[in-house]
């Protein structure tokens, strides 16, 4: 008798076919060469689909080399371009005022809001700040180590006191802090010389034991320097808390000494 095949193990199986002078393989050779009929629904892609596929992957390759920037990731950020022999049309750097309000809605405006008057007894004004216009004993580095550690505690802005706090940004690059400072220092009828990149990274590096934000009484004790000035000779004792010099005020014509926006 045959096994059933549902129950018998295919060990079992196969040797009673082999007993019969079978194999399973010559049983089903026949339905193994045939092929299934053609089913409605399942025609074989057509060939001018297959092409149009090949022709949008050949087109999406195209397009990517030609418009992807060279994968690199920092291409579509304005502030950190860096087309050089790229041959894509840009003329010129970013412009502060464009690319620094971008930045500053982005990040400043919730507290400092879009007039730059700050909310009254919260947030203080940067309209008019002496801190942002380094006005009174306030420098530039400064307004560069505010954004760079943070501010915390009882601060003077244009007569009245805060007392509040502002987390650190240094998270932002180099230049993205440059625009948003150049931009501050120059809108709502603030006018006073950009803040360049290479500053901010001055003072990132001789801040960079800096762990806590700022408090007004440290940042007095530091000496201003006001990059823009032409060189008067540097206060004595220019020595940031943790050692690290602070240098003095570039003289004009040096790349530090940048002119003031036109
Ligand atoms: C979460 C709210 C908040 C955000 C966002 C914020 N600040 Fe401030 N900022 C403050 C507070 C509060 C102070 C005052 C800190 C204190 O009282 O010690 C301050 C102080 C300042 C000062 C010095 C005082 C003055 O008014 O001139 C400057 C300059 C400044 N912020 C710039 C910025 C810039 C630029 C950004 C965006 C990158 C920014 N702030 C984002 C809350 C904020």
């Amino acid at each position: 008798m045959i096994p059933d095949p549902h129950q018998a193990g295919s060990d079992e199986l196969q040797s009673h076919l082999e007993g019969e002078g079978l194999n399973v393989r010559d049983v089903h050779g026949a339905i193994l060469r045939e092929k299934d009929d053609p089913r409605d629904g399942y025609e074989p892609i057509p060939l001018w689909l297959v092409s149009a596929f090949m022709a949008l992957v050949f087109w999406a390759g195209a397009y990517l080399s030609f418009y992807s920037g060279g994968f690199q990731a920092d291409v579509f950020d304005p502030v950190q371009v860096s087309w050089a022999g790229g041959g894509a049309a840009v003329k010129g750097p970013p412009d502060p005022m464009v690319v620094g309000k971008r930045l500053f809605t982005a990040n400043c405006v919730a507290c400092h809001q879009p007039t730059g008057l700050g909310v009254a007894g919260q947030f203080p004004p940067l309209a008019g700040s002496e801190w942002v216009l380094s006005g009174d004993w306030h420098g530039d580095n400064h307004l560069i180590r505010i954004l760079l550690h943070g501010l915390q505690g009882p601060v003077q802005v244009k007569g009245s006191t805060y007392n509040g706090a502002m987390a650190p940004w240094k998270q932002l690059k180099d230049e993205q802090i440059a625009m948003i400072l150049t931009y501050i220092r120059n809108e709502w009828g603030n006018s006073a010389p950009p803040i360049t990149a290479e500053q901010v990274a001055k003072v990132r590096e001789e801040t960079a034991g800096q762990t806590e934000p700022y408090t007004q009484t440290q940042l007095q004790a530091i000496p201003a320097i006001k990059y823009e000035s032409a060189a008067p000779p540097a206060p004595e004792g220019q020595t940031a808390p943790g050692g690290a010099d602070v240098p003095p005020p570039a003289p004009a014509g040096t790349p530090l000494a940048t002119p003031a926006a036109a």
